[in-house]
């Protein structure tokens, strides 16, 4: 599928950019063939260094989530890499959490989807780590919960002895955590008691974790 796709051609195809060319993050547009519509999400547009480097091991950590993910309901599927710096991916006819205004209820069956497939990809052995930025997770124009942008997860396997064990566990928990502050802002009736305790339980070390790779991500984003 999109085989015949190569990146220079890609502003010349019938393509709808959702996002721009920057220098730090990839350009996504939206491409057309026989019928089927895919998302491309292109680091090509990047500065030399960004692309080469946080480029690169960005779409080759991303694929490989996808990879893993494969056939579960509620992530989109990979058709393709291109040349090493662009994802072709399945498009979910959908709006992005963020896009939707703060308002905007969403019902309890949403997010009881989103944690049984936040359960799902845990069980294939994978955390998002980024699940709590409300980009990443789509409302379909079916109501239901897709989640995207895979290239901070990371692997049980990958993280398996200690400590890294420990923070594989720490994650695992971030991404619940995640569920629970997007659900206070679209579905806050819906929230538990217990989650609420569980979310203000959050322990420092989850934090400091969190902030070395947040500092990690923007000194990545400023060398380039
Ligand atoms: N498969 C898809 N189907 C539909 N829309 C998509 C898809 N992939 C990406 N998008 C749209 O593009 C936006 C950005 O995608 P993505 O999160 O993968 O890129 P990003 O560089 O991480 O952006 P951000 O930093 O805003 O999260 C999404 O919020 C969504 O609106
Ligand atoms: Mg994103």
């Amino acid at each position: 599928m999109f085989d015949s796709l190569k990146l220079p051609d890609i502003p010349d195809k019938q393509c709808s950019i959702l996002r721009g060319r920057s220098r730090t993050r990839p350009m996504i547009c939206v491409v057309e063939e026989n019928g089927v519509r895919a998302v491309v999400k292109d680091f090509s547009t990047g500065r030399f260094l960004f692309r080469n480097t946080v480029g690169r091991f960005l779409v080759w950590r991303e694929a490989k989530a996808y990879k893993r993910l494969q056939n579960i309901k509620g992530i989109p599927a990979l058709y393709r890499i291109i040349d090493g710096l662009a994802l072709v991916i399945e498009e979910i006819p959908s709006t992005n959490l963020e896009s939707l205004e703060k308002e905007t209820k969403l019902p309890d069956k949403f997010f009881n989807a989103l944690k049984d497939l936040v359960d799902r990809y845990h069980k294939r052995g994978l955390v998002h780590c980024d699940l709590k930025r409300a980009p990443n997770t789509l409302v379909g124009h079916d109501g239901l919960p897709y989640v995207i942008d895979w290239g901070a997860s990371i692997s049980e396997r990958e993280f398996r002895f200690f400590p890294l064990n420990l923070i594989y566990q720490r994650f695992l928990l971030d991404d619940h955590m995640a569920i629970i502050k997007l659900k206070l802002r679209h579905a806050p009736e819906a929230v538990t008691l217990e989650e609420i305790r569980r979310y203000n339980r959050r322990s420092g070390a989850e934090k400091l974790i969190r902030a070395i790779r947040d500092r990690l991500r923007d000194i990545l984003q400023k060398v380039a």
